[in-house]
This record gives C-alpha cells, structure tokens and sequence, in this order.
C-alpha cells in the first residue's frame, strides 16, 4: 500500500490554520506553508508569459494555480515540471489536468468557481465526472482536508477583468490534445528546490515567489537554481508589486510592464549563462 506524502499530524496541523468558517486564517510566515491554499487561477498574463520563452522545451515551473504548467504544455514544451511549497496546489493541479480532459469549456469554468466557493471538493456535483480518474494522493489529500477551503486564493474566475485571460474555446481545446493526465509534481520550498533536482530546464519559472521573501534568499535561490539551467536557459521571475531582484545587476534584465486589472506586473527575464 502506497504511503501518504504526510502524516495525520500534518493535517491535524493544517487544519487547525482554518478558522471556525473553514477559511484558512493565517500570516505571517504561514501565508505560504506546507498546506496553504492554491490560487485558483492565475492572476498573470500567462499567454504573453510564455511567449517570452517561446523555444522552451524543458520547462519547470511552480505549480501555483496549476495554470503555468497548462500554458508552456500549450506553447509547444515537451515537459513541463511543477514544484510547490503547498501541496494544494499540486491537488489543484491534478483537478484541472483531469477535468480538461473530461469536462466542457463551459463546464470547467463551473467547476473553478465551485472550487472557489465550496470547501468540499468531492461533493461538488460536476466532480462527480473527473473524481474516479484522479491520482490515489489527490483523492486522499481532498478526503483529509475535507470542509477546508483549500482552493480558496486569489481572484474569483467569474470576476469580470480576468475573463479576458481565461483560456478561449480553442485554447482550452489545444489543451485537451497536449495536456498530460498530470504532471510531475516537487513538494518543496524554493529554496531547497536544487537538493531534488536531477534535470536541466530551458527555463525556471518562479513566478511571483520572491514577493514574498527576503533579500538574500532570492539572491540564495538563483545562485542555487543556476547549475540547473540548460546554456542559453532563463529564470523567469514575475512580480505584481517592484523588481524582485535589483541588486542582481550582473544580469542582463528586460522589463515590461503591464496592467492586469488593478495589478501592476513587471516581467523580469534573466539570463544567466
Ligand atoms: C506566490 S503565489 C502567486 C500566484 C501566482 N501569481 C499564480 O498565478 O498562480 C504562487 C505560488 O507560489 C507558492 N510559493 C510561495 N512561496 C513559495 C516558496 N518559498 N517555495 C515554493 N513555492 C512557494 C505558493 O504556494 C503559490 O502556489
């Protein structure tokens, strides 16, 4: 019998950053943790995202909201792998892989929004069609965590400003034909990311990550991340608040800027050999 990734400790820990409502109610240095919820969808551009690195063939990406990882499969990658500090979001991950292969354009977007506003995920009637096709640790994982809002992050896919960047009825059918029933899946903090990796990527996506960390562990996590790049690869760093490396001046950096609903996003390519 194949053993859980965590122990029943764990998810009594987990659980207890719930509050009385299920809703996960904590700061600090448990914003982002072991169980955090996933973002349940993404709140970047990622058709123009991946279009900067448009030959990437070997791609690792944080797994976030699972939708990176849709969008380089989309952009022609051979593989794409995902890591994450949160393994929700690699639960979410797996939904949307599963759910693209068996629901209706129209049909997986219900599905999201259920998952934004129900802490039950297997008792959403729509599930019903994806739950006996998801892989034994998600299944168990939605069982252990059951009444917690764990998807529960970031913008609601009905609000308006983001439909403009939801997949379109095409792209959601090239998904379907390229999309893998799940990707490989690293359960780590970034900052150890390196001690369990055996490959090399064309391009590192740690999008939006180092908003939220300190000076010397980004600088830390380049250096460490750097042997693991094909020549000519590139880290790609995103950031909705300021330029998340500035004192990496030895890099030759591109920025650009735009405007996804009231996020001010600068993009930051690097390219480190
Ligand atoms: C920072 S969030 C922002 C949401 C993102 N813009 C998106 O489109 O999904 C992205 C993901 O980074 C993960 N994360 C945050 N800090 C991390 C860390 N130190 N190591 C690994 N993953 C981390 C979170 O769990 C979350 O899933």
């Amino acid at each position: 019998m194949s053993q859980k990734p965590y122990s029943s400790q764990d998810i009594e820990t987990a659980k207890s950053k719930f509050n009385r409502d299920h809703v996960y109610d904590t700061d600090g240095n448990d914003f982002f943790s072991r169980f955090s919820p996933a973002y349940i969808v993404s709140n970047e551009n990622l058709k123009r995202e991946v279009m900067l690195t448009q030959n990437a063939k070997n791609v690792l990406t944080v797994a976030g909201s699972g939708d990176q990882a849709l969008y380089y499969k989309m952009a022609g990658a051979k593989n794409v792998d995902t890591f994450d500090i949160s393994f929700c979001a690699h639960a979410l991950q797996d939904i949307k892989t599963t759910a693209i292969g068996k629901l209706k354009h129209t049909e997986y977007f219900v599905l999201l929004e259920n998952l934004y506003l129900t802490g039950n995920a297997p008792k959403i009637p729509i599930m019903s069609k994806i739950l006996p096709l998801l892989p034994k640790d998600t299944l168990d994982f939605l069982s252990d965590m059951r009444d917690c809002y764990i998807f529960r992050r970031g913008i609601n896919p009905l609000y308006l400003p983001w439909l403009r960047f939801r997949p379109t009825r095409n792209e959601y059918k090239k998904m379907r034909l390229c999309v893998p029933p799940y990707f490989n899946f690293i359960w780590s903090n970034v900052l150890d990311l390196h001690t369990q990796l055996y490959d090399k990527y064309d391009v590192i996506n740690l999008s939006n990550i180092f908003s939220y960390m300190e000076q010397e562990e980004k600088v830390q996590t380049i250096e460490s991340l750097g042997p693991y790049l094909n020549i000519g690869g590139h880290i790609v760093l995103c950031d909705v608040f300021h330029n998340p490396v500035p004192e990496l001046e030895n890099f030759r950096v591109h920025k650009r800027l735009m405007h996804l609903s009231w996020y001010k996003e600068i993009m930051t390519l690097q390219k480190i050999k």
